[in-house]
């Protein structure tokens, strides 16, 4: 047995077999048009309601800090309905360029001013961007266990290290979220992974570093989540995980809402 078999046995008991199995299936994903005669988008249905549990709404100002291929940003600015304004964050240069195609492909031209695409390192907006943000999304960079079985199922190279190092940066990224915010603002902090630390232990963590200042807020687009099966509440968020939810995620989401600087 791998480490990385033994690590999550020991987190899921009975249920790792099934949700390993449901890793290494063909990914769930649904064709989404965000905008009337544009090309569809394919992304998960749980990735959406991730995207949509910011409830941006028309006229905000949003950061989508960690922004690129950009499917969720799509989400951000179908919602703003043609007023406001997203600044969609990307720090690799390859991938910021993947994310402009998205949005030429995908988004009207008469709505491209709403959206612009930036390439700093999300850890600066907190300081330089303070309390500035109506919405902030970060959906994380995370061990996104799914793509790491499909490379190689053996994952001979796992080690816990990885996931522990990956929450440090989680952290550091999700205080730079909720510096940018507007007292009253809400950050949704996202990922792909499912290791517990990545998920609730960041959102953990942070409540209690900055207790005071921030809450929980347990709001979910009720239409959105309607469209997906097996959302599993956990302490901090949800999580939809591919062996209840029909192949979909696994995406966990968690909805903080700032009360002051
Ligand atoms: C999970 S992906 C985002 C997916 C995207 N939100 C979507 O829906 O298509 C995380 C992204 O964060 C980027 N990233 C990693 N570290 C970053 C940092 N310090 N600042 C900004 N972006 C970063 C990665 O290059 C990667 O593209």
């Amino acid at each position: 047995m791998s480490l990385f078999d033994l690590y999550f046995k020991s987190i899921y008991q009975d249920r790792w077999p099934l949700l390993q199995s449901s890793l290494l299936a063909e990914e769930m994903k649904t064709s989404r048009s965000c905008f009337e005669g544009h090309a569809s988008y394919y992304m998960d249905s749980a990735s959406i309601l991730a995207a949509a549990a910011l409830g941006v709404q028309p006229g905000d100002q949003v950061l989508d800090l960690c922004a690129a291929p950009g499917g969720k940003t799509l989400v951000l600015a179908e919602k703003l309905a043609g007023k406001g304004l997203i600044i969609a964050n990307e720090l690799s240069r390859d991938r910021r360029m993947r994310l402009l195609k998205v949005i030429e492909e995908h988004v009207p031209e008469k709505f491209h001013s709403l959206i612009q695409v930036t390439g700093y390192d999300g850890n600066q907006f907190g300081l330089k961007k303070a309390n500035q943000f109506d919405r902030v999304l970060l959906d994380a960079p995370c061990s996104s266990e799914r793509h790491l079985l499909h490379e190689d199922p053996s994952m001979k190279d796992w080690k816990e290290s990885r996931t522990k190092q990956l929450a440090m940066r989680q952290y550091s990224l999700l205080c730079s979220a909720l510096l940018s915010v507007k007292p009253g603002g809400v950050v949704v902090y996202s990922t792909c992974s499912i290791s517990p630390l990545e998920n609730d232990g960041v959102v953990e963590r942070l409540l209690k570093k900055k207790e005071g200042t921030v809450e929980l807020d347990w709001i979910v687009q009720e239409d959105e989540a309607s469209k997906v099966s097996g959302i599993e509440k956990t302490s901090c968020g949800f999580q939809i995980f591919p062996d209840r939810a029909s192949g979909a995620g696994p995406i966990y989401f968690s909805r903080l809402k700032k009360i002051r600087s």
